[in-house]
């Protein structure tokens, strides 16, 4: 199972796979971070289909094409922001892993890059959103055999020992 999830650092825009996912908002009309750079390496072809999508609840996902980004296709999803624990944020961070990848599947994607989703301005703590991603991807990879790839791609050093130590334990 773990040979078919992949570490690495580096900047999702570059990565050739088939899809990557975006953390989003649910708005899908851009912001900062993973989903600022996104659109920026994607080019405005994105957001002008973002708008035909009518936005997306935190814990689903949605897919468009990728435009100029070496990617094919872009899932965007929308994770919880980091409340305190007590409303339902696991929950919801595990169903935006789930949703993605059942997406992916669905259209036929063979290699996938996920961000560390909530992690940055939702403010999810590090650890515990890693266990939630390598456990939710485990368990969907084992219903999902086209799915060849998962790789998570961290933006730093940090991020990757994190996903790094969830993984070998
Ligand atoms: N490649 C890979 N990872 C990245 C990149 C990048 N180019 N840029 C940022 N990251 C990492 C961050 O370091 C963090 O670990 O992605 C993770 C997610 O951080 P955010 O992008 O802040 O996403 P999130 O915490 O889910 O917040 C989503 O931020 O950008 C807005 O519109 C977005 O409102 C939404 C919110």
């Amino acid at each position: 199972m773990t040979q078919r999830i992949e570490i690495v650092v580096g900047d999702i825009t570059r990565l050739q796979v088939d899809a990557i996912v975006n953390a989003a908002n649910s708005s899908l009309l851009g912001g900062g971070g993973v989903d600022g750079a996104i659109h920026r390496s994607a080019g405005p072809d994105l957001l002008a289909e973002c708008r035909t999508l009518g936005g997306c609840d935190t814990g689903d996902a949605k897919l468009t094409a990728g435009y100029n980004l070496p990617a094919g296709y872009v899932i965007h999803t929308v994770g919880p922001v980091w409340r305190g624990g007590s409303s339902h944020e696991a929950e919801m961070l595990a169903r935006c892993y789930r949703r993605s990848l059942r997406l992916a599947a669905d259209a036929g994607v063979q290699s996938i890059a996920f961000p560390a989703i909530s992690c940055g301005v939702y403010g999810y703590p590090l650890e515990e959103a890693v266990g939630i991603a390598i456990a939710t991807v485990r368990a969907e990879l084992q219903q999902l055999p086209s799915i060849q790839r998962v790789i998570f791609c961290c933006f730093d050093d940090e991020m990757e020992r994190l996903y790094q130590q969830q993984l070998a334990s």
